[in-house]
């Protein structure tokens, strides 16, 4: 899979995300409280509100797990979340781009080291059509998270590719995860919610960024480098003590290109 084979837009071609103008996140109301949310994975770090889903139900599983399987579009709404976060669906339909999944994450508070170990790629653009358009992800914080990082790599194994976009409420990022390695470092206490919407690249994705003067950089973020050295470690050892479990029931301890697992199934992380 290419993303030569399918339309992307200029302006993700260097860095691989976008961050529009920050958003009025406090007049709004808080409807991320009001929604439903799915238990997705076990240990209870992360739990998902489908706003649209596959095919309108109220469950988070990726598109082409269906019957019959699609790609990341053509979202259904979940009626009974719709019905109490107008606002939510009303940004993720701002730009007319096509909506595939779109739903509020919640995450616990997490470590450095943690966030690391979660580092996963999404597979947005699997069945994706070529000629049609690449499917990217908005990433807007609701919470107020000003310590909080969504941390992206080029090379999940290469730190000097690290950027780290704050998450203050009301950042709006765009970004192509499926090419950028990407977790969320949130220290709490409190739990951070956002909204992510996937859309397709295309001329009305396009004007929408240029409407919220989208640009491809974000000032760099200095953290100690002692606790940095620590989250790397901290992964590396969670990444190994999985690849021997895996080894030890027979699983082939690899992830794809024949590094070291990232840790758990991609999808269970599809959303950071
Ligand atoms: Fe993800």
């Amino acid at each position: 899979m290419n993303p030569a084979d399918y339309v992307t837009l200029p302006i993700f071609a260097e860095t691989g995300y976008v961050i529009l103008d920050a958003y009025d996140q406090a007049a709004d109301p808080r409807e991320w409280e009001d929604i439903t949310y799915v238990d997705w994975k076990s240990s209870g770090d992360t739990r998902f509100a489908p706003l649209a889903s596959a095919y309108g139900d109220l469950e988070c599983n990726g598109f082409w797990n269906h019957t019959p399987a699609k790609t990341d579009k053509d979202g259904v709404w979940v009626e009974e979340n719709v019905a109490v976060a107008p606002r939510l669906v009303a940004r993720a339909q701002e730009p007319g781009a096509n909506i595939g999944r779109c739903r509020v994450i919640e995450l616990q508070p997490n470590t450095y080291g943690e966030a690391l170990y979660n580092l996963h790629r999404d597979d947005n653009n699997r069945l994706n059509p070529e000629g049609t358009g690449w499917i990217v992800r908005a990433v807007f914080n609701l919470t107020d998270d000003p310590d909080t990082f969504m941390v992206l790599r080029e090379d999940r194994d290469d730190p000097t590719t690290e950027t780290r976009i704050p998450l203050p409420a009301g950042t709006q990022a765009i970004i192509d995860t499926q090419r950028l390695w990407h977790a969320v470092w949130h220290p709490g206490p409190e739990p951070r919610y956002c909204l992510i919407t996937s859309w397709e690249s295309g001329p009305e994705l396009d004007a929408y960024i240029t409407a919220k003067h989208g640009v491809d950089r974000v000032d760099p973020v200095a953290v100690d480098p002692a606790l940095l050295a620590e989250g790397e470690e901290v992964a590396r050892a969670k990444r190994e003590a999985r690849a021997a479990a895996l080894a030890a029931r027979g699983a082939d301890p690899t992830f794809g290109d024949g590094s070291l697992s990232a840790g758990p199934a991609m999808e269970v992380y599809s959303e950071a």
